[in-house]
């Protein structure tokens, strides 16, 4: 996976290098997130960082919780405003085709990031290879469990691609396991927390057997952990999360979740400004043919991930000190 950000750090450096020409007037773009959520602080850093340092007037924005049509507003927005790119993370892909058609059609550049949405005909996607993330959840919570237990699932979205990627890798991952069961239906709350917290105690109370739980997105393993441990089963309910906040790192440190995929999620908002600057200004062609295709000739940008334990913990919180990703953790 590291080898995936450096491509992505050389792509910048190559990009950033072909943006030297004189600018008459600022490029101005706008990063779409999903939800009021420390996660996305992050991704906001990021893209702030880069706007600093390539001189771009970047805009960002997120809904308090996931609400599609509150995304499809702003990018209405945007288009409206004559915003030069755009880079956006749908909670439901499907319902964002007609306004990124609109928005391309009109000459905005368009790339998705954190969560992908390719039938809009978006130009790349920057972000975390979904599907593989989610199998090595499940590996990881398939190795906790020594291959037996029940477990749930809890998510934030039924509709955003991340979420069904990273759950079709995680069930195809513990599949290899006869012993280990998914409790069904998936516990889904639309990224709020207090109801986040809510599914999981219920779960708790509905699966006295229960061994696991499986954190789809950022807040989904501090709330099931926040549920774990005040029904007293710390460290006998175990927890493999997405993402690591603050909070994830100190669960981590206190035995409360045991694993987290960590995305790169400062990159997400950083590449997002580096490749829209680079196609307003060295034409979005020139630029695609810079950028790293897949089989199919897609253009994705693996952010990659890494996996987060009690054991890499510290030298986890080194690398995201060297990255400048600021956090409050203390070991
Ligand atoms: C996901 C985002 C989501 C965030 C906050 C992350 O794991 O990649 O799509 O909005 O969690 O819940």
């Amino acid at each position: 996976m590291k080898r995936y950000l450096t491509i992505s750090l050389i792509l910048a450096m190559v990009l950033c290098a072909a943006t030297g020409l004189a600018e008459p007037e600022k490029v101005r773009i706008g990063v779409l997130g999903k939800s009021v959520h420390p996660y996305w602080d992050v991704v906001r850093l990021g893209m702030e960082a880069a706007a600093k340092k390539l001189d771009v007037d970047a805009t960002f924005y997120v809904p308090p919780t996931e609400d599609v049509p509150k995304q499809v507003e702003t990018l209405e927005t945007w288009i409206a405003m004559g915003f030069d790119g755009i880079s956006f993370a749908p909670s439901d892909p499907d319902a964002v085709i007609s306004v990124i058609k609109k928005a391309m059609g009109k000459g905005i550049h368009c790339i998705s990031q954190d969560t992908d949405a390719p039938k809009s005909g978006r130009l790349c996607y920057i972000g975390t290879s979904n599907y593989s993330a989610g199998k090595m959840a499940g590996e990881k919570m398939a190795e906790i469990l020594k291959g037996k237990g029940k477990v749930a699932i809890c998510t934030g979205s039924i509709t955003a691609m991340n979420s069904l990627e990273r759950m079709k890798g995680f069930r195809d991952a513990v599949a290899l396991y006869p012993d280990i069961k998914i409790v069904e239906p998936v516990l889904v709350d639309n990224e709020d927390t207090a109801k986040a917290v809510e599914l999981a105690e219920t779960a708790l109370l509905n699966n006295p057997d229960l061994a696991g739980f499986f954190g789809v997105y950022a807040f989904n393993g501090p709330s099931a952990a926040k549920a774990v441990k005040s029904a007293g089963k710390a460290g006998k309910v175990h927890i493999v999360a997405f993402d690591t906040t603050d909070e994830h790192l100190f669960m981590i440190r206190d035995g409360l979740i045991d694993a987290a995929i960590g995305q790169r999620q400062y990159f997400m908002g950083y590449l997002s400004v580096v490749v829209l600057k680079d196609m307003v200004h060295a034409g979005k062609d020139a630029t695609m043919m810079l950028m790293p295709k897949t089989a199919e000739g897609d253009v994705i940008i693996d952010t990659g991930v890494d996996i987060v334990t009690k054991d890499n913990l510290a030298d986890y919180v080194k690398l995201m000190d060297e990255w400048g990703v600021k956090h409050q953790f203390k070991l």
